[in-house]
């Protein structure tokens, strides 16, 4: 599904005009496709329907509600990292027994949360964090349903920033370690041992790396069996890669037919923890163009989005297609920077892009449903933008524009 598309000149979204919604809610915009997310998820559920398995979405990719309530009502399960995406997922409506619960830096209190709520599966990353949950999981008299991250240290050829499957990176254990935790898991009365998982890194473009961490994590599980160690799923991490400019991820067909053929006839159910693929190309972030700036002969595009709002390109030197919402063939075109108004050389959206477009216009930057609102902040004291989710015709303001307010309200002033 292509959920953006012009008509007559206008960038619409299903069947709402960006230019509509921005006229009503105002500039910066995050804009979301519900179409486009239950497209993606059923394209996932279905090219894996002949094997048990189990979406659960990376919450951190785009954690608004209403996303999580679209995604629990189509039947994905979530993978979370904190505490706060539990309480989202609850709030949403998501199930607790369909969480996998992922991250290094499990504080007592979360798991204690999570063991009373009852999510499926601890994704354990650490011997230390293994005794810890046994600990929590003893006190309160809830056995912990567990799984040990395995690194299987292969290389994910993606941006470093975001590669996690290397050994020398902060995630998962050695394979060799995995073996001795799940040992003490299997002998705990605290600990439940479930499945085995690993996530070897985001925006991934080829399949070799996921079969190849795939065929380390069964060589373990035939291990484990041998010593008696069974495993009800196999959780494979999320990661697949999304198009942004003119990258070819493998389709999801030809994901799934790589991971089905390894794993020949195995039964273990599987469980995936997509966050990019569902959500990235669903949302566009809209800004408006204040000024064009013409320095020492370089133009910039000076728009009311910043790297606050959207920080991939600042963060990891992303690239986003830029669009004006509008077409305006009698514009000249120009070449230049998009820019933000924050004090960073960083904060840029886009470098060096040709645009018939000037000053209060309407710009679409694609491919921003995914770590876009989630990792913005009010640096410059900026409020964060507003959320619309767009299903069909009609338009949900599914997160309002934050205030001066908002941003003040935890902060005093003292006695002086
Ligand atoms: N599972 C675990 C344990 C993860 O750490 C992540 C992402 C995912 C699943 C989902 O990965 P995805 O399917 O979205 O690739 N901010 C970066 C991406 C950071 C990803 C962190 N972990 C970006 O904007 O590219």
């Amino acid at each position: 599904m292509q959920p953006f598309q012009y008509r007559d000149g206008d960038l619409h979204v299903e069947a709402v005009a960006l230019s509509a919604l921005a006229e009503t809610h105002g500039t910066p915009l995050y804009v979301y496709s519900g179409g486009a997310i239950t497209a993606a998820y059923q394209a996932f559920t279905h090219a894996f329907a002949s094997h048990p398995h189990s979406i659960c979405y990376a919450v951190k990719a785009n954690s608004n509600l209403a996303i999580l309530q679209l995604l629990a009502r189509l039947g994905a399960g979530f993978d979370i990292v904190s505490g706060g995406e539990l309480e989202r997922v609850l709030r949403a409506g998501g199930a607790p027994e369909r969480v996998v619960f992922s991250g290094v830096g499990k504080t007592a209190a979360e798991m204690q949360r999570a063991l009373e709520v009852g999510v499926g599966c601890f994704n354990v990353e650490s011997a230390e964090e293994l005794q810890r949950l046994q600990q929590v999981a003893a006190q309160i008299g809830l056995r912990a349903p567990v799984s040990i991250r395995v690194n299987p240290d292969v290389d994910a050829a993606t941006h470093p920033y975001i590669s996690t499957g290397l050994k020398e990176n902060k995630f998962g254990v050695a394979v060799d370690v995995a073996a001795d935790l799940y040992r003490q898991a299997a002998a705990s009365d605290w600990l439940q041992v479930t499945g085995i998982d690993c996530h070897i890194g985001s925006q991934l473009t080829r399949l070799g790396p996921f079969v190849d961490a795939l065929d380390r994590i069964l060589a373990l599980v035939d291990q484990l069996n041998a010593e008696g160690i069974r495993f009800e799923h196999l959780d494979l991490g999320g990661g697949l890669g999304v198009c942004y400019q003119d990258e070819t991820p493998p389709l999801i067909s030809a994901y799934a037919d790589a991971i089905l053929e390894r794993l020949g006839g195995r039964q273990e159910q599987l469980i995936f923890e997509p966050g990019r693929w569902l959500v990235a190309n669903a949302g566009v972030l809209l800004t408006r163009i204040e000024y064009l700036k013409r320095n020492e002969g370089r133009h910039f595009f000076v728009v009311d989005a910043a790297m606050n709002d959207l920080m991939r390109p600042a963060l990891y030197q992303a690239w986003h297609a830029i669009e004006p919402v509008t077409t305006h063939d009698d514009r000249p075109a120009i070449t230049g920077d998009i820019v933000g108004p924050v004090c960073e050389s960083a904060d840029f959206l886009g470098k060096q892009r040709t645009l018939r477009a000037g000053a209060g216009d309407l710009l679409a930057v694609h491919s921003a449903g995914a770590y876009g609102f989630g990792m913005a902040s009010n640096y410059n004291s900026r409020n964060r933008p507003a959320e619309v989710l767009v299903m069909g015709d009609q338009a949900h303001l599914v997160r309002a524009r934050e205030t001066l307010d908002d941003q003040l309200r935890l902060e005093r002033l003292v006695e002086i």
